[in-house]
């Protein structure tokens, strides 16, 4: 059938001549509206393609302007660095006690404390700081070495029985490697020291080893002595464990426990940082 052109009556347009059951097609025009919007899209593309990056057929081109996404993320970071630089300064040359007492910095020391253990001290004291058996537990409140925000910023910064020279040090002696005691000396004592977390000490040959050859440094009451990082043996927490197989083997080998000092590698910022978080963890003194 031949396409006939006809004008519709009511609007006054053509139709394009397609009709289906008497409803007949105009041919109306694509509004201007339309076409000046796609004109302006189409501007603005190229002007968008000179000034920033594109990819055209020829291959990529960076754009008159210069602007790059790394260059934004790079800025951005130096915004961020230089702002946190600030907070970082401040905690670097503060008091201790004035960390903690001042709530900004002590939300950023925590912040970045609890950041800096993650990566630094998780892999030997645990994620959660629970430790493990020769890396002690650091969320309860018995302390080798002083949990006081000094003495655990000590133990940080210089660490023990590191290679720092103001590490802190002490040796317990390999009571049965050095020949000083006997097996059935160190028996004895072994029993002695695990009597004690029992509440009532033993007497006897064990007793006496204990005070001759442990009170020096472990106390007359097996308290402990935080100045030799000498843990206490009348409660049941134990750095190594507290089965007699264990107490047997310390006090036979020694054990001598080393704690990386972190001086020199992190910077004092995150030092104090990492006190700070340490002494929150629930066993602060
Ligand atoms: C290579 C393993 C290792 C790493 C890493 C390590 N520590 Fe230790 N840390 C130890 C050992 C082992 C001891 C116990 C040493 C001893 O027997 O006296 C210890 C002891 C401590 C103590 C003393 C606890 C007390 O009871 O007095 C503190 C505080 C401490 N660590 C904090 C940290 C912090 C904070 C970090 C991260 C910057 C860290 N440690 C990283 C092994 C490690
Ligand atoms: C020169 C000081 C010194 C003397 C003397 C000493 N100790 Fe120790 N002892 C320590 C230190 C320091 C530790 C911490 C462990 C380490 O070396 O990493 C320790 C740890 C222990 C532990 C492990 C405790 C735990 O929580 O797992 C036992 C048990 C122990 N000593 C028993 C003894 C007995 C028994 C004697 C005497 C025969 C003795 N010590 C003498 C310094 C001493």
């Amino acid at each position: 059938m031949p396409t006939k052109i006809e004008k519709d009556i009511v609007s006054g347009q053509d139709t394009t001549g397609h009709e289906w059951d008497g409803i007949k097609e105009l041919d109306t025009p694509v509004p201007r509206w339309w076409w000046y919007t796609l004109w302006a899209t189409v501007v603005f593309a190229a002007v968008y393609v000179v000034l920033y990056p594109a990819i055209l057929p020829g291959g990529a081109t960076p754009g008159i302007l210069g602007w790059s996404q790394y260059k934004v993320l790079a800025e951005d970071q130096a915004a961020a660095s230089s702002a946190q630089k600030g907070m970082r300064d401040k905690i670097a040359g503060a008091d201790l006690a004035v960390i903690s007492s001042d709530a900004d910095m002590l939300n950023f020391a925590m912040a970045g404390g609890r950041a800096a253990f993650g990566d630094n001290c998780a892999p030997c004291h645990g994620s959660g700081a629970q430790g493990f058996p020769g890396y002690p537990n650091l969320n309860d409140d018995e302390w080798l070495w002083g949990g006081k925000l000094a003495d655990i910023t000590t133990t940080i910064r210089f660490g023990i029985r590191a290679s720092h020279e103001e590490s802190r040090s002490s040796e317990m002696p390999a009571f049965g490697v050095d020949e000083m005691l006997d097996a059935k000396q160190i028996d004895a004592v072994a029993d002695y020291v695990l009597s004690l977390t029992s509440g009532s000490a033993a007497t006897g040959p064990g007793a006496e080893i204990f005070k001759e050859n442990c009170v020096a440094c472990h106390g007359d009451k097996a308290q402990g002595d935080k100045e030799q990082g000498a843990p206490s043996l009348k409660d049941a927490v134990w750095l190594y464990g507290g089965d007699k197989a264990t107490v047997v083997q310390t006090i036979n080998g020694s054990r001598k426990g080393v704690m990386p000092a972190w001086a020199g590698r992190l910077d004092e910022a995150t030092i104090k940082s990492l006190a700070v978080y340490v002494h929150s963890l629930g066993g602060g003194e």
